[in-house]
C-alpha cells in the first residue's frame, strides 16, 4: 500500500534510498575498540580455528554478494573460498568435511535451493553459517549459526539493500576469521573496520549525487535492446549484479563480463552504439588495475561502444575515453564495489520506470522462490 511505501513511488526506490542505512545497521554493535565482535559466532569458535575452506552458497544477487565475500575473506583470513550457486552445489557430489565452513547467503531465508544445499552440507559433515535478513526464517534455523543482516524488510522482488548488507556481513565475517586466525594484526583490522564504518556516508553521497543523472540516462536509453557491464577484480561481481538488475527489472538483454575476458570473446559483441557500463577501479591504489581497465575502455570505444564509466571522484584519466562518468567517492579497493553498485541499482530501476514497467513486481519472478 501507499502507506507502507512511506511516500515513495515504489518499494524499490525506498529500498535503494535505504542502502546506506542497511550497511550502518548491519555494522551496528558489531565492533568494539577497533576489533570485530560477533557473539553469534561463539558456538563456532573452535571450528573457525580449524577450517581450511569456506564454501559460499547462494542464488541470484546473494551469490554476487558471496563473490565479493570471497575477495575479502581470502585477502584477510587467507582461507580459500569457493562460491557456488546452491542448485549446482548439491548435485555434483561436492567435497565436504568437518573442516569446511559452508556459508549460505539469503535475504529471505526461504530460498528452497539454498535450504536444500545447507541441509546437504550438514548431512555431509560440514559446519554451516547462515547470513540472512529474515529473523526466524528456515535457513537460519537449519544452520549451526546465523549472522543476521539488518537491512530491514525488503519488499521489491529484485534485491538491492539486502545486497549491500550481505556484503557488509561477509566482510565482518572475513575480519572475524582474520582475528581468530591471526592473519591480520589489530591495526589492520581497525583500518578495515573504519573503511566499513565510512561507507554509509559515502553511500548517501552516491544516492544523492547519482540519481538524477542516471534517471536522465535511463530515459534517453529507454529503447535500448542490450547493455553490457564490465568490471575487474571486485568490479566483476558488480558488473554481474548490474546486468541481473536489468534483466529482472527492465527485461532487456544484459551481461556482465570480467574486463580481462573481453579479448577472449565478448569484444566481438561490440558494435557501434552498444552501451557498456564500466566499473573503473581507483587510480590511487598502487596495485590498481586502473590502467588495464582504461585500456579496455579504449578498445571498446574504438569499436563504437558508448561507455558509461563508474569512476572515483578525481579520476581524470578516464574522462577522455568515456561518454559519461558517474562519480563515486574514494574507498579502499575492497570497499569500492559497495559504492559502485548503487548507480547500477538506480539504473535498473530507472530504465524499468522509463519503460513503464512495475519495478516492485517484475513479471515471472517471486521474492522468495520456495520451490526447487
Ligand atoms: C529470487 C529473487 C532475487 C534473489 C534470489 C535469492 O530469485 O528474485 O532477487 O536474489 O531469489 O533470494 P534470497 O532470498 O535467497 O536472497
Amino acid at each position: 500500500s501507499a502507506a507502507e511505501k512511506g511516500g515513495w513511488p515504489s518499494f524499490m526506490k525506498k529500498e535503494i534510498s535505504e542502502e546506506p542505512e542497511a550497511v550502518a545497521k548491519t555494522l551496528l554493535g558489531r565492533s568494539h575498540d577497533g576489533a570485530v565482535t560477533l557473539p553469534e559466532l561463539d558456538s563456532l569458535h573452535d571450528v573457525l580455528g580449524e577450517i581450511n575452506r569456506v564454501v559460499v552458497i547462494a542464488c541470484g544477487t546473494a551469490a554476487y554478494a558471496g563473490m565479493l565475500g570471497k575477495y575479502a575473506i581470502e585477502a584477510w583470513a587467507r582461507i580459500p573460498v569457493d562460491v557456488e550457486l546452491s542448485h549446482e552445489f548439491r548435485y555434483r557430489d561436492p567435497v565436504l568435511d568437518g573442516r569446511t565452513l559452508v556459508v549460505s547467503v539469503s535475504q529471505s531465508g526461504e530460498t528452497m535451493d539454498t535450504l536444500m544445499a545447507v541441509k546437504y552440507a550438514a548431512q555431509h559433515g560440514a559446519r554451516t553459517l547462515s547470513i540472512c535478513n529474515t529473523q526466524g526464517s528456515t535457513i537460519p534455523r537449519e544452520s549451526d549459526a546465523v549472522l543476521y543482516t539488518h537491512a530491514g524488510p525488503e519488499v521489491a522482488v529484485a534485491s538491492t539493500k539486502a545486497f549491500v548488507a550481505q556484503v557488509t556481513a561477509l566482510y565482518l565475517l572475513g575480519l572475524h576469521l582474520a582475528q581468530r586466525r591471526g592473519t591480520l594484526d589489530g591495526a589492520h583490522v581497525a583500518a578495515q573496520l573504519t573503511e566499513l564504518q565510512n561507507l554509509p556516508d559515502k553511500l548517501d553521497q552516491v544516492v544523492e549525487s547519482a540519481s538524477s543523472r542516471i534517471a536522465e540516462l535511463a530515459h534517453w536509453m529507454s529503447d535500448t535492446q542490450s547493455v553490457l557491464f564490465l568490471g575487474r577484480h571486485v568490479g566483476y561481481p558488480v558488473a554481474l549484479e548490474g546486468a541481473l538488475k536489468l534483466k529482472e527489472l527492465a527485461y532487456i538483454h544484459a551481461e556482465g563480463f570480467a574486463a580481462g575476458e573481453l579479448k577472449h570473446g565478448p569484444i566481438a559483441l561490440i558494435e557501434p552504439g552498444q552501451i557498456v557500463f564500466v566499473i573503473v577501479p581507483s587510480p590511487r591504489d598502487p596495485s590498481s588495475l586502473h590502467p588495464k581497465v582504461v585500456s579496455n575502455i579504449q578498445e571498446i570505444r574504438a569499436r563504437g561502444a558508448r561507455v558509461i564509466a563508474i569512476a572515483e571522484i578525481g579520476d581524470v584519466a578516464v574522462v577522455p575515453f568515456a561518454d559519461e562518468v558517474i562519480r563515486i567517492p574514494f574507498a579502499a579497493p575492497l570497499f569500492e564495489p559497495l559504492l559502485a553498485v548503487v548507480p547500477l541499482h538506480i539504473f535498473g530501476m530507472e530504465l524499468a520506470m522509463a519503460k513503464g514497467l512495475d519495478v516492485d513486481q517484475p513479471r515471472n519472478l517471486a521474492k522468495s522462490v520456495t520451490v526447487e
